[in-house]
């Protein structure tokens, strides 16, 4: 079940703002619509965000991000279209109910942290217990174990003047994590650090999330951090989503050319993973098949090795043309006592950066193994290449040279 789910979302900033949207929903353009002062932020946006996942708002400024973010929690009504958390629909609710619900279900964390400068860290990461009704040291200590939660253990008694800003970042985390929600609603909430402590903080965040499998929604206006924090990402441009997917699907199949020509400086190498870029396992033996067997195989496909899989489809290992030989000579009839373990293996969401290496170092195409050993895939050498030619920076030599290697195995 979705945690938080939008349905036909629509916030209208003006006086004839009901007007407006009864056209969008006609069909109309924003552009299109030529009403004085009245400004279309958010147009029929519809999510789901799951449980436990950092659902990532990607758009450039102005495109209605934080507008999204404070109709998810009710600091704004919408226009029109509903809100849901956790199966209740917070457009009906009483501003009472709302209000009871941003403090036990959903807690934001803002650019700009406002932190009180003459409490200590402590007060501050405190802030916002008293109105859940938490006794002091209940409170207290709450706030302790956030603080730990971001790295600040020690700093309880500090004033905010003595933190860096990355620090105070942190604080401003730790009064979210406090609170102990479900729910975390980020805007923009790393986008004023410095580049290096801001990486620091998103990599805090993914092993936060690791451990406590909240349920995240982050607003950014930076690619490089939606691709490395969000399951999914939503991208927004003038108040429409155009596209929600895995940063993945972004770059492989963006929507439309808006969406293509935003992705197209990515790092490619450092989202695509093994999965994308593998070959099926086309040629592949039993494991109680017999040498002769597996050297027609080879034979038949110009294999100097073949990888041998059970019946379940996990990999047993590797039989090469000259262990095969020997084991025919031998009468052996099967297998099994005469495999290589010597594979690389990789896992499905290995990224394509971090396959090089072990494919440098091996013969054999890399296994695509999952968490059972089942053989997903291969990736020979050339495909790797191939791959990242498609990607744009390989030297198109190479790729042809590793492809007569790789039809060799
Ligand atoms: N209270 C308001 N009254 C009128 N227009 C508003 C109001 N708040 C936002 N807007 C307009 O709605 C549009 C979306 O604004 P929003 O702040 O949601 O964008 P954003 O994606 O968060 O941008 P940024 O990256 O700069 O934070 C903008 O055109 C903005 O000027
Ligand atoms: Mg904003």
């Amino acid at each position: 079940m979705p945690t938080v789910r939008a349905e036909k979302l629509y916030k209208v900033f003006g006086r004839r703002a009901r007007e407006a949207v009864r056209r969008l929903e006609e069909g109309a353009e924003a552009s299109e619509l030529d009403l004085p002062g009245v400004t279309p932020a958010v147009i029929d946006a519809s999510f789901e965000v799951n449980e436990g996942e950092i659902f990532v708002v990607m758009g450039l400024s102005g495109s209605g991000k934080s507008t999204l973010i404070r109709m998810l929690n009710g600091l704004l009504p919408a226009t029109s279209g509903r809100v849901s958390v956790d199966g209740q629909d917070i457009t009906t609710m009483s501003d009472r109910q709302i209000r009871e619900m941003r403090q036990n279900k959903m807690s934001m964390v803002f650019q700009h942290f406002a932190l009180f400068p003459h409490r200590t860290v402590l007060q501050n990461a405190a802030y916002g217990l008293q109105i859940q009704g938490l006794g002091r040291e209940e409170r207290l200590e709450k706030a302790r174990e956030a603080l730990g939660l971001v790295g600040l253990n020690g700093w309880e008694d500090h004033v905010p003047a003595q933190l860096s800003g990355g620090m105070r970042q942190r604080v401003g985390l730790a009064r979210a994590l406090a609170a102990d929600t479900e729910v975390l609603l980020m805007d923009e909430a790393f986008s004023a650090l410095d580049p290096l402590i801001r990486r620091e903080m998103q990599d805090q965040l993914l092993s936060l999330q690791a451990k406590l499998g909240k349920t995240i929604v982050f607003i950014t206006h930076d690619l490089n951090e939606a691709m490395r924090l969000g399951d999914r990402i939503a991208m927004m441009r003038q108040g429409r989503i155009v596209q929600i997917g895995t940063a993945e699907e972004i770059l492989t199949h963006p929507a439309n050319d808006y969406v293509a020509q935003f992705v197209q400086d990515v790092d490619r190498t450092r989202v695509l993973t093994a999965s994308s870029v593998m070959n099926k396992p086309a040629v592949t033996i039993g494991a109680g098949s017999g040498p002769r067997a597996a050297l027609r195989l080879m034979r038949e496909h110009q294999y100097s090795a073949l990888f041998v899989v059970e019946r379940d489809g996990t990999l047993a290992g590797v039989i090469t043309d000259a262990a095969a030989a020997e084991a025919a000579n031998q009468g052996a009839d099967t297998l099994r006592g005469i495999l290589s373990q010597d594979v690389a293996a990789v896992g499905p969401d290995t990224v394509v950066s971090d396959l090089f290496a072990p494919s440098a170092e091996s013969v054999l195409p890399l296994a695509v193994l999952d968490e059972d050993r089942t053989l997903l895939g291969v990736i020979p050498r050339a495909t790797l290449l191939a791959a990242l030619g498609e990607i744009g920076t390989a030297d198109p030599g190479d790729a042809a040279n590793a492809k007569e290697v790789a039809a060799d195995v």
